[in-house]
């Protein structure tokens, strides 16, 4: 199956869609005894422990998060590759319900499932050798599961990025399917991009208080990424790689056969089941080839500037004084805001999460840089100096645009699967995207693109959110329900996700 044959993308969109028919006729039930263990756990290998102590960078995290490192000669040490991990996908509070522990993380993940596996490859950092690693979140470690330096493999998968090519450390997200799908079904392949998202975010802003440059990247050969990281591609995937720091030197090349190990894993569950759709789409949203990746990389969306349809309300600005919290307070005091008071924000607030989350993300596929796949529609519940009603952040020109003026609190709440959260949000945060446009782009692997895009953004409104000492949660939709909503100016969109901003009912 071709990326380019998107009608096998349109197929798995549409069958995933949420409508209230299909939420309402679905007998899926959560099998408790059969739920997934939410670490990957190799039994032979003992992990390292990673260094306890951190940086405090004391960078405001409302600057870092639209910060971009431009800086040469960057290479972490183990406490920075520590800290990198941790603040991305550590354990960071541990809650105890109805007699099970979770432990939750520090990016949100969609039912605290934790499906996104970190691995990294790195040449020789202070502190650590050469390898092929594991994050062993469980154990606020690391597994070696290769020594040397196999960059130059990741390089080679890459088509020579040239990112990729001088990083002295190369993240690689993987999902596994079942660990999300247990409770989502099919619907876990739109969560990669969402809970890989979320890690990133944080990923980007914890690089960026250690001014590491970092960079995502998207366009890479499926099937050679796998091969070195060893996975059952049947469960497990490479999703996306994150290449941190710069260094002069290429990487030395490796001999052209490598033997891998292959190390046991303790299986998640008593018995998976199988969702065939995601696999599908996987494999249609793969690249083959570093030919493919070149070809794939040169489709640079040309950002479009929209001229505003109706009055224009400007940002609010001097956004950045509102909070000089660090990278390391706000991630380790965040978490999904369960309840929101009726209360307003502040213009200032809106206008700073607006203008901080989408200050643009470096990444492969967002060039030139700046360019975003999605679009934000809001419903304002409660802001002060904005008249209640739905909007269009028209992002070029920094203002927001009036749909229509009106109290939507019930019709937030609806959209957003009849959950209360939406409903009493000072603002529900809708992204859409002209999937349309990205699949005749980028063919399938747009479509990872742009729900990975989303869940950066929303990691970023996350970050922004509590940095300003307010809640966040992201949040679940009915795919069409919301486009009718916003339309006529959303026809021919596609919802991707919904991030809701408030006061939190419990003081964090
Ligand atoms: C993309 C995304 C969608 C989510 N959807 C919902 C939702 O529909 N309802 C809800 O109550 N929480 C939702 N959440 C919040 C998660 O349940 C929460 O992130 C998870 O339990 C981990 O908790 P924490 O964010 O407090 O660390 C969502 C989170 C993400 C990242």
């Amino acid at each position: 199956m071709a990326n380019s044959d998107t009608q096998a993308g349109w197929d798995y969109h549409n069958a995933t869609k949420h409508s209230h028919h299909s939420v309402r006729s679905n007998p899926h039930f959560l099998d408790w005894a059969n739920q997934p263990l939410p670490f990957k756990i190799y039994p032979q290998l003992p992990p390292t422990p990673l260094p306890g102590q951190f940086r405090q960078t004391g960078k405001p995290a409302l600057r870092a998060i639209a910060e971009v490192v431009r800086r040469d000669n960057a290479v972490p040490d183990l406490q920075a590759v520590s800290q990198l991990l941790y603040l991305s996908a550590g354990i960071t509070r541990r809650r105890v319900f109805s007699g099970r522990e979770i432990y939750f993380r520090a990016a949100a993940c969609t039912g605290a499932l934790y499906e996104i596996e970190l691995y990294f490859v790195c040449g020789l950092l202070p502190d650590l050798e050469p390898g092929l690693y594991h994050y062993a979140a469980d154990r606020f470690g690391i597994r070696k599961l290769h020594s040397g330096d196999f960059r130059h493999f990741v390089v080679e998968a890459t088509a020579q990025e040239p990112s990729v090519a001088h990083a002295p450390l190369i993240v690689i997200c993987t999902g596994t399917y079942w660990r999300n799908a247990w409770k989502y079904q099919a619907r876990s392949y739109r969560h990669f991009g969402w809970d890989n998202g979320t890690i990133i975010a944080n990923l980007l802003t914890v690089s960026a208080s250690l001014e590491f440059p970092a960079k995502v990247i998207c366009g890479f050969v499926d099937g050679e990424v796998n091969r070195l990281l060893n996975v059952d591609t049947e469960r497990e995937v490479a999703f996306t790689l994150i290449a941190i720091g710069h260094v002069p030197d290429l990487p030395p090349a490796l001999p052209a056969e490598i033997s891998l190990n292959n190390w046991e894993t303790v299986p998640l569950s008593r018995r998976e089941i199988e969702y065939p759709a995601m696999r599908t789409m996987h494999r249609a949203s793969s690249l083959l080839s570093p030919e493919e990746v070149v070809q794939w990389r040169r489709k640079a969306v040309l950002a479009k500037v929209s001229k505003p349809e109706g009055e224009l309300i400007p940002l609010a600005s001097g956004e950045t004084e509102l909070s000089y919290d660090s990278v390391e307070q706000v991630i380790m005091r965040r978490g999904s805001t369960r309840r929101f008071a009726r209360d307003p924000i502040s213009f200032f607030q809106l206008s700073a999460l607006l203008d901080r989350a989408t200050g643009g993300v470096p990444a492969d596929v967002l060039n030139p840089f700046g360019t975003m796949l999605n679009h934000l529609y809001l419903i304002v519940n409660a802001v002060e100096d904005l008249r209640s009603g739905s909007y269009f952040f028209n992002r070029e020109q920094r203002g927001l645009e009036l749909l229509k003026e009106g109290v939507f609190r019930q019709e937030a709440g609806d959209l957003g699967l009849e959950q209360q959260l939406p409903a009493d949000a000072s603002v529900a945060i809708f992204f859409l995207a002209d999937l349309k446009a990205i699949f005749e782009r980028f063919g399938n692997r747009g479509y990872r693109a742009a729900q990975l895009e989303a869940g950066i953004v929303g990691g970023k409104f996350y970050l922004a959110a509590y940095s300003l000492h307010l809640g966040a949660t992201g949040l679940t939709f009915y795919d069409d329900d919301v486009v009718s909503f916003f339309s006529p100016h959303a026809q021919g969109k596609s919802t991707v996700f919904l991030v809701a901003v408030g006061k939190s009912a419990k003081p964090s």
